[in-house]
């Protein structure tokens, strides 16, 4: 299966009554696997968990903690970006290079990395001590 196939399909089971907006996600990890999740939305809704999120945490339930592949598609006019919290979610497993595509359920696609999307990102070396 493909990251494209994982996240289209993925994003049929997501739970958006809210914003009626659905989103799907796939990683793919060094080992080749692939962890799909989709948004889950809230009645009270900052409770609401991205689609990213969603398949990290699947990954992370596996047991595997690094990501060498993201997708991400909606049905949008242009291809959807992460937000902001995922950016870091994404970049917590991912290396700066790592790519990751967003694309639109009509075919539409932009691949980027995880640099471009969060340029100097927060990280354990920020936390070192002089
Ligand atoms: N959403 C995602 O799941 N991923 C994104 O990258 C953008 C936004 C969801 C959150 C919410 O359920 C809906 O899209 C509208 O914001």
């Amino acid at each position: 299966m493909t990251l494209k196939t994982a996240a289209r399909q993925v994003r049929e089971n997501a739970h958006a009554p809210y914003s009626g907006f659905k989103v799907g996600a796939a990683i793919r990890t060094p080992a080749g696997n692939i962890y799909a999740g989709c948004n889950v939305e809230n009645v009270a809704y900052p409770e609401g968990t991205c689609a990213e999120a969603g398949a990290i945490a699947a990954m992370c339930a596996a047991g595997e903690y690094e990501i060498a592949e993201a997708y991400v598609v909606a049905d949008s006019p242009a291809p959807v970006p992460p937000c902001g919290g995922c950016r870091q979610k994404l970049a917590e497993f991912a290396a700066p290079g790592t790519p990751v595509t967003m694309a639109t359920t009509g075919g539409k696609s932009e691949t980027v990395t995880v640099a471009d999307l969060l340029p100097g990102a927060f990280s354990l070396a920020h936390m070192d001590k002089p």
